[in-house]
């Protein structure tokens, strides 16, 4: 859907979300006692750790409710856009879900959200929390907003037994093994690869740009406009466009999680997603980790954690301050953050909570994101490594990319949506 019609849709939603709620879509119908927070968690895999964290701090500050505006659509696909109408028409949620790093420092340019120092000084979150992030929630010596976990994006899922039945021995360690694989895969009348709406398929993209130019290349590209006039960078885009050769792109799936269900039916073999699939997987599907389904690093990206934070703001101008600040010193803390992230399939933000209570995957995420032999680098689709103005242009690109194919115009218009937008 083209930028223009997704702004009509968003305006549409926000008109009728209003019309059937007095909360919903606007805070102008709230009571006292009641906090209005804002995100893109609702369905199975992303609700459940928000009404723990949400159950946890109603019990701690009795009388008080949390009126969840939480608007459907994977990596804020929808909730953003209606987002960025409220905020225009100075009516924003008490706390609103935004990604560290540059997602975050738009709004902090716009003076959209309050400075949390005091906050911060208040509660003793930077030490608890790891220096790198807290670069990414920091602008002009001043932090804006508080990390409730740690997601990973680099991940590729797929079905054992599947793989068995192909008689293939593991997932693929580089994409050229991953095109190899998809020849076999399709003698056999499977798909080799799922993907889901627009935003799954940039989110792809993304790895496919790290697995093949490596963290430094990746990141790279995050610095500037040059190094997307390289032959190198065409080069991964060429490889980009035969793997979504080898996927369901032109028949994609409604969104991530009937993305995963193309994997564990076996229609489909792997999916390139972040680890809030892990939460559907094995926490809404009840499905066994390492038997009916199996995880590793996307190709190419063995030791490195392409990593994304999901923090709640106070916005400026919100109705219930001194509530949404109440809130935000439960999603920093240990006890909420140990309810939320093991049911949101995440890691927390805190390095001072219980490792023990992350099994599982989560065992072995936390490991890597802790081994200090990891390399981590920030995700392009969840808000880390461009700011939202470049962000919109990459998504306009690429709509165009997936239509006629051509690299070497997607490359040029990255390039100058950079320079432009600086
Ligand atoms: C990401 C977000 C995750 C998860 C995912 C799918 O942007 O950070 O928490 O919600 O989208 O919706």
């Amino acid at each position: 859907m083209s930028h223009g019609r997704m702004a009509v849709v968003a305006l549409l939603l926000v008109a009728a979300i209003s019309a059937m709620s007095p909360y919903l879509g606007s805070s102008r119908g709230m009571r006292d006692g009641q906090v209005e927070i804002y995100s893109w968690w609702t369905g199975p895999g992303e609700e459940d750790g928000l009404h723990a964290m949400v159950g946890d701090f109603e019990a701690r500050n009795r009388g008080v409710h949390v009126v969840s505006a939480a608007v459907s659509g994977g990596a804020g696909s929808n909730a953003k856009a209606i987002l960025a109408s409220r905020l225009l028409a100075g009516d924003p949620p008490d706390s609103y879900q935004r990604h560290a790093g540059l997602e975050l420092a738009d709004d902090v340019r716009s003076g959209k959200v309050a400075d949390l120092t005091a906050l911060y000084a208040e509660q003793g979150w930077t030490s608890v929390l790891p220096r790198g992030l807290l670069d990414h929630l920091t602008i002009g010596g001043k932090l804006y907003a508080v990390p409730v976990n740690i997601h990973r994006a680099n991940l590729i899922w797929y079905r054992p037994a599947t793989l068995r039945s192909l008689g293939i021995a593991g997932p693929p360690r580089s994409w050229n093994e991953f095109l190899q694989q998809a020849a076999t895969i399709r003698a056999k009348g499977l798909t080799p690869l799922t993907v889901g709406p627009e935003w799954t398929q940039k989110h792809l993209l993304e790895t496919v740009l790290l697995g093949e130019l490596g963290s430094d290349g990746y990141e790279e590209l995050w610095g500037g406009g040059t190094p997307w006039r390289r032959p190198a960078a065409r080069a991964v885009l060429d490889t980009y466009r035969q793997v979504l050769a080898q996927s369901d792109v032109t028949s994609s799936a409604a969104d991530w999680q009937p993305q995963l269900d193309r994997v564990t039916s076996g229609s489909a073999v792997y999916a390139v997603m972040g680890d809030w699939a892990y939460s559907y997987l094995a926490i809404s599907r009840k499905l066994a980790w390492n038997k009916d389904f199996a995880v590793a690093a996307s190709p190419g990206t063995d030791g490195v954690f392409d990593f994304l934070s999901d923090s709640f703001t106070l916005p400026t101008g919100a109705r219930h301050p001194d509530l949404a600040r109440r809130w935000l010193v439960e999603c920093g803390s240990v006890a909420g953050q140990d309810l939320f992230n093991p049911l949101k399939g995440s890691i927390p933000a805190r390095i001072d909570v219980d490792p023990n209570r992350y099994t599982g995957y989560l065992a072995w995420d936390l490991g890597q994101w802790r081994d200090p032999h990891t390399r981590i680098v920030g995700s392009l689709t969840h808000g880390v490594v461009a700011d939202n103005g470049w962000n919109a242009e990459i998504d306009t690109a690429l709509e165009l990319l997936l239509r006629d194919g051509d690299t070497a115009r997607f490359a040029q218009t990255v390039a100058s949506a950079y320079e432009d937008t600086r």
